[in-house]
């Protein structure tokens, strides 16, 4: 799982856990972002055809985002790919958004966990593998 998380809140939430020993699954790879609003959905298209099984955008609770409106955009972004993805034939569950402040990190670990008891029930992402649909995308 990729897990892009924001600076402020989620990727602290995140330290949080792993400081007070939170268990959680090892198999999610974070990159801190600025903002959620920074997260293009190409990354998010990039990320399931290099062999993520999901992608995990976590941000500020509304109307707690440090750029103001970042995470309104980010949520209105995130729906258009989701759509996108799914006329694509990708699971609904491969991508999520998340709210989760600073201090939540009991929420991160359970988001991770949901995300990815998900991810097994689905499988391994073979959407974009070599001889799939990734070929009628580039054409
Ligand atoms: Fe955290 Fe914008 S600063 S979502």
């Amino acid at each position: 799982v990729l897990g892009l998380l924001c600076k402020w809140c989620s990727y602290s939430a995140a330290d949080l856990a792993g400081t007070r020993h939170r268990k959680y699954p090892a198999n999610i790879y974070i990159i801190q972002v600025p903002c959620s609003s920074w997260v293009d959905p190409l990354f998010i298209l990039k990320a399931l055809r290099m062999g993520f099984d999901g992608v995990l955008v976590s941000g500020c609770h509304p109307g707690d985002c440090h750029y103001q409106t970042g995470n309104y955009r980010a949520r209105r972004r995130m729906s258009l790919t989701g759509k996108f993805l799914e006329n694509l034939g990708v699971d609904p569950r491969r991508v999520k958004m998340s709210w989760i402040s600073a201090t939540e990190d009991y929420k991160f670990v359970e988001v991770v966990n949901e995300m990815v008891a998900d991810l097994k029930d689905l499988g391994p992402n073979s959407m974009f593998a070599d001889n799939g649909p990734r070929d009628a995308v580039e054409t």
